[in-house]
Formats: C-alpha cells, sequence, structure tokens
C-alpha cells in the first residue's frame, strides 16, 4: 500500500502514512512556466492499493487531483482510494435557479472516473457523497475540534445556523456545555442576515462551530451577536477554514478571540490535524 500526497495536502499525507504505517510514494510534482501541473511517481506502484490524499481547493489543486489519479492510474495500481481533505464545490449541490449547474454533482461524477473509494471529510452536506459514483464516506472533525477546545473552558457552543446544530450538539456533549443555534438566512454567495434571537450569552465563554469559514460573513455576524448579548470570549471554529477575501479582519473587527480551522486548507488558523479522523477509514 502506498500514499500519493498531492501539494494541498502533503502534510496531512505524511501524518497518515505515519498513522498508518504506509509508505509515502516519491513523486516528481512541479508547474512548467506557463503554470501547467506535472506529476510523475517514482515508486513501482503496480498491482499495490494507493491512497492519493488532495484537497481540491482552489481550482489548481482539483486539476492536481486528476492528474494525479491518471498517473496512479496509469502505473497499473490495484486499487485508488481518493481522500477529499476538503471537497470544493459542495456547497452547490443542487439547481437553486433553472440552468445552473449542480457542481457538487459535476466534479464528484469526474473524480469518480479514477477512484474505487472516495473519502472526505464533513462535507457541506451529506447527500453530496450520493453524487460520486463510486463507494464514498465522510469523516468529521468535530471531535478534535471539541478536544481542542476543551482546553478553553467552554460554556456553550453555538450553531450559527440550524444546519449546523448537529454538529453544535456533538461537540456540546464532547466538552459538557450547553448549546443554542442562530437564525440565518443567505442573501447571496456573500451576503447573510442573522435574526436576534435571545441568547443567554452574558458573561459567558462560547465556541461557534460552523463547516466551512468563507468571506467570514456568518461567523462575523454570529460574533456580534454574542458580543452585543454579553459574551466574555468567543472563538470561531470550522473545519474548513477558506478564509476568502479579507474574512479574517472581519473575524477580528467583530470581536473573535481566536479563529480555529483544521489543516484541510493549511493556514496559520490550523490548530487541529484531521488525519486523525481520516485514518479510521482507511484501515
Ligand atoms: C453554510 O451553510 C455554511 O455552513 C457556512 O455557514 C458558510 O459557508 C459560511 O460562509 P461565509 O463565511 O461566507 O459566511
Amino acid at each position: 500500500m502506498y500514499i500519493v500526497g498531492g501539494t494541498a495536502s502533503s502534510s496531512i499525507a505524511k501524518d497518515l502514512s505515519k498513522a498508518l504505517k504506509i509508505s509515502i510514494a516519491q513523486t516528481i510534482q512541479k508547474r512548467f512556466p506557463d503554470k501547467e501541473f506535472y506529476v510523475r511517481v517514482l515508486d513501482d506502484i503496480k498491482s499495490e492499493d494507493v491512497v492519493i490524499v488532495q484537497t481540491t481547493y482552489p481550482d489548481p489543486n482539483l486539476v492536481e487531483l486528476f492528474l494525479l489519479q491518471n498517473a496512479v492510474e496509469e502505473a497499473k495500481a490495484k486499487s485508488i482510494t481518493v481522500v477529499i481533505p476538503y471537497y470544493g464545490y459542495a456547497r452547490q449541490d443542487t439547481k437553486f435557479q433553472d440552468g445552473e449547474a449542480i457542481s457538487a454533482k459535476a466534479i464528484a461524477g469526474l473524480i469518480s472516473l479514477n477512484a474505487d473509494k472516495v473519502i472526505t471529510v464533513d462535507p457541506h452536506k451529506e447527500h453530496i457523497l450520493d453524487f460520486f459514483s463510486t463507494s464514498a464516506f465522510s469523516c468529521t472533525a468535530v471531535p478534535e475540534i471539541s478536544k481542542y477546545l476543551l482546553k478553553k473552558k467552554i460554556d456553550m457552543i453555538l450553531a450559527p445556523d440550524k444546519g449546523a446544530l448537529n454538529r453544535a450538539k456533538e461537540a456540546s456533549k464532547i466538552i459538557d456545555c450547553d448549546f443554542d443555534h442562530m437564525e440565518k438566512t443567505r442573501i447571496d454567495g456573500s451576503t447573510v442576515e442573522m435574526k436576534p434571537k435571545q441568547l443567554d450569552a452574558q458573561n459567558k465563554t462560547v465556541a461557534i462551530i460552523d463547516d466551512i469559514i468563507s468571506t467570514g460573513g456568518t461567523m462575523a455576524l454570529a460574533i456580534k451577536e454574542l458580543k452585543k448579548h454579553g459574551a466574555k470570549k468567543v472563538y470561531a471554529a470550522c473545519t474548513h477554514g477558506l478564509f476568502a477575501g479579507d474574512a479574517i479582519k472581519k473575524l477580528s473587527s467583530a470581536g473573535c478571540d481566536e479563529i480555529i480551522s483544521t489543516d484541510t486548507i493549511q493556514s496559520d488558523f490550523s490548530r487541529v490535524n484531521i488525519a486523525s479522523c481520516i485514518a479510521p477509514l482507511l484501515k
């Protein structure tokens, strides 16, 4: 068995290799002067079970994944498992308006062409796994994020919308604290509205948990609400930290005390390693 780490997820590949005692296949991965990607697998992986690890965000990493899959297939591996720590395009999981592409389905179809099994982490909605025509599984970062939060003496976990409520419930069980949720309406890709709500946050240390922080709009509004209600400290935690545009600035100005994400997308805020959540699915 071999692990092939793409450039977006090389540290997760190393963590998985250590945890599962599987060798990392030697590769050459580089970009031509015109930025096109090149990959060559140097180890003999013929008839081996191969695990490719690559986040598909932003777009160039998706093309890298397709080429990694092709290289492994051309080398005649016995099986290909694709681990996608962050599956980009998952949020367009239906036609919200006539004429739209169902991006989550389109990309899943392409990845499935060269995969025997797909594993991803906290997909935006669980049903996107059905878009893969190969067997697809997910795991969650919530237990690991909760372990990190245990050190922070959290009084309450807040879900920024009802969709995130199960995550908040799960975290609150691990941390042994209360949970609540906000009422959010998305206006467009970068604007959200949050209904003011009676929150019991006075003097409390609160962690907001979401699957994704993209523009930071959702988190920033939730942080402001909590501060308005007298919260002492507010942590913003997510599995996938995209931090698009001025997201970090928005969160800081809203009064966030710490931003926490996993390393599904590597950033300065990757405080939680995801490999231990993925490893059991590879055993
Ligand atoms: C939406 O349902 C997701 O769970 C996140 O709340 C959303 O993707 C966050 O996006 P943004 O940071 O742009 O508000």
